[in-house]
């Protein structure tokens, strides 16, 4: 870890720490998930978690689906909320979020099939808002979410929080930027399969979790990530309202941090 300069606290609004590999970021992420479950397991107590889904976070999956089975880490007080799903899609999907939590994290671990929740993606287009409603209120009927994953889009989106998304949205229908869909196009072969609206959580939803993990690899994140870290907080790019956040924590790995103004300008 390298995140001791001075003038890059200066510059980095949002306390960023630096892995060799994402390998590593991730299994720091999936310890203290670990660490708060099992303290709360200890007490009788329930744990809220907000999932993502994207390549970005399976290895913080990987590694808690081996906590499970190596270490006894149980699920069987956690509770899920997924940041979004793709609209008109159901679980039977393969590309759906709800298949894709499914495969990496909730079939590798004992969490009880109605606690991992994943927006419903079918709901008739007439009851998305009080759908949309209706999980805000589990959300909160829950306790709130304890620890936020998130990954980021190259528009600097967070769940599918498109530019323009406002500090105060909540859960609702977006429809999906043309970047974000040719970014998907690969898993839908072809960008005329990808669904053209989804269901996601609100900035508004992110920032009332507790804590929260953004994550970020590789060098097509660089760009980005060190824009919502650095610029200044805009609609324009809504990863950066996480710098309002009072424990919000970047991590990633050497390439994803190349374009951070310590990297940049030593
Ligand atoms: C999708 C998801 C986001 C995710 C992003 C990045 O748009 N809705 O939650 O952060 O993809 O995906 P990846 O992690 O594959 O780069």
């Amino acid at each position: 870890m390298n995140d001791d300069s001075a003038d890059a606290n200066l510059r980095e609004r949002i306390p960023t720490a630096i892995y060799s590999t994402a390998k590593d970021a991730s299994a720091v992420v999936a310890r203290e998930i670990s660490d708060v479950i099992c303290s709360r397991n200890a007490e009788g107590n329930s744990t809220v978690l907000g999932l993502a889904t994207g390549s970005t976070p399976t290895g913080v999956y990987q590694e808690l689906a081996r906590l499970h089975k190596e270490e006894s880490l149980s699920f069987a007080k956690v509770r899920t909320f997924n940041l979004d799903e793709y609209y008109g899609l159901g679980p039977t999907h393969p590309e759906s979020y709800a298949a894709f939590m499914e495969r990496h994290l909730f079939s590798k671990v004992d969490i009880p099939s109605d606690a991992a929740v994943v927006p419903d993606g079918t709901v008739p287009r007439e009851e998305v808002s009080a759908y949309c409603e209706s999980y805000e209120k589990s959300i909160l009927e829950a306790g709130g979410i304890d620890i936020q994953v998130l990954g980021i889009g190259r528009t600097g989106h967070i769940g599918f929080n498109e530019p323009g998304s406002g500090r105060d949205s909540r859960t609702r229908l977006v429809e999906l930027d043309a970047l974000t869909r040719a970014d998907a196009a690969q898993d839908f072969l072809g960008e005329e399969n990808v669904p053209p609206y989804a269901i996601t959580m609100g900035v508004g939803t992110i920032l009332d979790a507790r804590k929260v993990f953004l994550l970020a690899w590789g060098t097509p994140k660089a760009a980005i990530l060190a824009k919502a870290v650095e610029d200044s907080i805009s609609e324009a790019l809504p990863a950066s309202f996480l710098q309002e956040h009072k424990d919000a924590n970047v991590l990633v790995d050497e390439a994803a941090a190349a374009e951070l103004s310590r990297h940049r300008h030593p």
